[in-house]
Formats: C-alpha cells, sequence, structure tokens
C-alpha cells in the first residue's frame, strides 16, 4: 500500500469514526429526550381494602410514592414517617390533590392484613398497595425501583432503592426525594411544583 493511500485509508476510518461517534451520541440524546418524556408510571395494583387500583385511577391527582416492605428495620419507617411529616406540613387544599402510596416491594410477606396494619400507624391518608410477584415486578420497572431479597439466618430481607416519588396528574414522575431531604424540604418543593390551579 502507497503512503497516499494510507493516508487516504486514514481519513476514510477517521470520517467513518467521527460518524459512528455522532450517530452513537445522536442516539442516547435522542433517548434521554425521549426518557423525560415517557417519565409516566403505570402499575396494576390492589390497595390495602383488597380494591384492585392502576395509575388511571389516580390521573387529576398528585401523589407522593414509597416502596419498602412492613418488616424493614429502620429505612421505611423513617422515610414513610418523612413522607407523612411532609404531607402533613401542606395546606388541606393541597392535601386533598394529593394521595400519598406505600408500595411493597414483599408482596409474599405483606398481606392485605399486614399491610392495612402498617399504613394505619402513619396517617389514615396512606393507602397501601401489593400485588402479585408479577405485578409488583412491573410497577418496581415503572419506577426504576431496585428491591432484591437478602438471605437473612432462616428468613430474608429486602435490600432496595429509597426514595418518595411526587407524581403529577396524569403519571409523570415530577421530583424524587432522596433519604437526605427533610420533610419541609419535600414540602416546599411540592408547593412549587403542584400549584393550586
Ligand atoms: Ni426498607
Amino acid at each position: 500500500m502507497s503512503i497516499k493511500h494510507r493516508i487516504i485509508r486514514f481519513f476514510v476510518l477517521s470520517a467513518i469514526g467521527l460518524l459512528l461517534g455522532a450517530a452513537i451520541a445522536g442516539i442516547s440524546i435522542f433517548s434521554g429526550k425521549q426518557d423525560t418524556r415517557s417519565n409516566k408510571v403505570s402499575f396494576s395494583l390492589i390497595n390495602q381494602d383488597g380494591k384492585p387500583v392502576t395509575d388511571k385511577d389516580f390521573y387529576g391527582r398528585y401523589m407522593l410514592v414509597y416502596f419498602g416492605f412492613t418488616s424493614c428495620p429502620a429505612i421505611c419507617p423513617t422515610e414513610l414517617q418523612k413522607m407523612s411529616e411532609a404531607y402533613q406540613l401542606l395546606p388541606p387544599e393541597s392535601q386533598k390533590r394529593i394521595q400519598p402510596v406505600f408500595i411493597t416491594v414483599d408482596p409474599e410477606r405483606d398481606t392485605l392484613k399486614v399491610l392495612k396494619g402498617y399504613v394505619d400507624l402513619f396517617m389514615p391518608e396512606l393507602m397501601g398497595m401489593t400485588g402479585t410477584p408479577e405485578q409488583i415486578d412491573a410497577v418496581k420497572k415503572s419506577f426504576r425501583v431496585y428491591a432484591s431479597k437478602v438471605k437473612e439466618g432462616d428468613s430474608y430481607t429486602m435490600d432496595h432503592s429509597s426514595f418518595i416519588y411526587f407524581i403529577g396528574l396524569d403519571g409523570q414522575i415530577l421530583a424524587m426525594f432522596k433519604t437526605a431531604d427533610k420533610p419541609d424540604d419535600i414540602k416546599t418543593r411540592i408547593m412549587e411544583l403542584h400549584g393550586l390551579d
């Protein structure tokens, strides 16, 4: 191969590389945008009273959602307490427009009875939700929640991600609150986001 050919080949290969890079970057930007637009969550579950509930039932209202399991020793009760405090800090007209929800990632042990007893510990407005393992897998996927069984002696515990989700009128994720966020921060952000239209 002559020098000239090598130079040409170098430039052709570089151009292909650049084009591929640009194409990949373009796809990532595009899918990134798509993700934001399709930030909607969906679920088909059963509430603590045994009533089937889906995301569509809550369209037109906001939701505060937390995933966990009732036998969680520390994180879940702390975060649910925090979510309840943030909710109670809101003016009554805002509270009416928001449904607080606890979704179990441990449907095997969190039966309707267990779930009902648990949500009642926090506040009467808190709705518990469970479902078949398939339904729970689907809702976890929709919210991109991580939860996995971890063996603990003869039994197991659940390792899980911990975010409080604020869901908009048409099922979109408007905000995610971390464990470091305080009830007052959450309340302030909700007030900013939801408006009283
Ligand atoms: Ni937990």
